[in-house]
């Protein structure tokens, strides 16, 4: 059995919040930002009343990784990520953020999700079986639910404060944050997914499309956010990956499953996940983290 512990609601007190997210609660240093990834988990666009453990822990983890991994494509937004590194009243919740926490600088951020897409899935899928384009780019006839795409494709969107993000073309984000800019952040975003694509193919994982962000800091473009976590892409097991269906999501499967056994209507609040339910799902985020990585997750 794994441990049931889960940090749902960090509590941070005399912290200055800077947003809280579904998953990620984010406090303003000032010219820094302390982000912290909670246990909370979201399906059908809601949070469940359940954590998951282990998920923040993974989250932060994975992405520091991927940063890692990154930097030559890349400047990324860390600082550091060990917590007798950050500011001492930081260090009094120590206990609580270890392994879930990152110190990152604050940067001005693009108003654009950048999206890459290497595989047809999703709302990709949908308008390409209607009208053989995604995002309004002509691919060729006949590819399948799940196909991979002759080559990655640059699907940017806004992002929403409210509701869902709405998908924009690459001429609609050049009116937004300039040519030059939208070729760059084009660029580094594709080149960003192919590096990780083949890493993570190596390892047994299919990164179908992800989403990044950026900003603007010390006159450079730097990546931001979270990167190519479960919350932020879609991941598929190599070994049971089949063209043609929809392919079972690597962390959210069983969660999806319960929710649509028990016939919620999908409005909030989102029915308790069982136990069993908690804890395979648990399992398949340190599966994902095993296999990206390499290593087990400590801490
Ligand atoms: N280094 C950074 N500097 C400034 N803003 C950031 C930085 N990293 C992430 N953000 C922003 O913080 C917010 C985090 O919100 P998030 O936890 O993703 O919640 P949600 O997307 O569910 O609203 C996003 O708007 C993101 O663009
Ligand atoms: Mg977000």
């Amino acid at each position: 059995m794994l441990n049931t512990e889960c940090l749902i609601n960090p509590e941070l007190h005399g912290i200055q919040p800077f947003s809280k997210g579904k998953v990620r609660d984010i406090y303003d240093l000032g010219d820094r930002l302390l982000i912290v990834t909670s246990d909370r988990i979201s399906a059908f666009d809601s949070v469940l009343p359940n954590g998951i453990p282990y998920k923040g822990k993974v989250l932060n983890q994975l992405s520091l990784y991927w940063f890692s991994q990154l930097t030559d494509v890349c400047r990324n937004h860390l600082i550091t990520a060990e917590i007798n590194d950050m500011p001492k009243n930081i260090q009094e919740y120590g206990s609580i953020l270890a392994g879930r926490s990152m110190l990152t600088h604050k940067v001005k951020m693009f108003p654009i999700e950048c999206v890459v897409r290497g595989y047809l899935a999703g709302s990709a899928w949908k308008e390409y079986k209607e009208a053989g384009t995604v995002c309004g780019i002509s691919l060729k006839p006949g590819l399948k639910e799940s196909d991979k795409l002759p080559d990655p494709i640059f699907t940017p969107s806004t992002k929403a404060v409210t509701g869902h993000d709405e998908n924009i073309s690459f001429e609609k984000m050049t009116e937004i944050v300039s040519k030059s800019i939208s070729e760059k952040l084009r660029d580094i975003s594709i080149q960003l997914y192919t590096t990780a694509c083949q890493k993570a193919l190596s390892k047994g994982i299919i990164i179908s499309d992800t989403k990044f962000e950026f900003g603007w800091f010390d006159n450079d473009i730097i990546l931001a956010d979270e990167v190519l976590t479960p919350d932020s892409s879609r991941f598929w097991l190599s070994s049971s990956y089949k063209p043609g269906k929809s392919q079972a999501s690597f962390d959210k499967q069983f969660v999806r499953d319960y929710l649509e056994s028990v016939k919620w209507d999908k409005k909030p609040p989102a029915p308790k996940l069982p136990n069993d339910i908690v804890q395979k799902t648990a399992q398949k985020y340190l599966d994902a983290y095993r296999m990206l990585t390499g290593k087990d997750l400590t801490v």
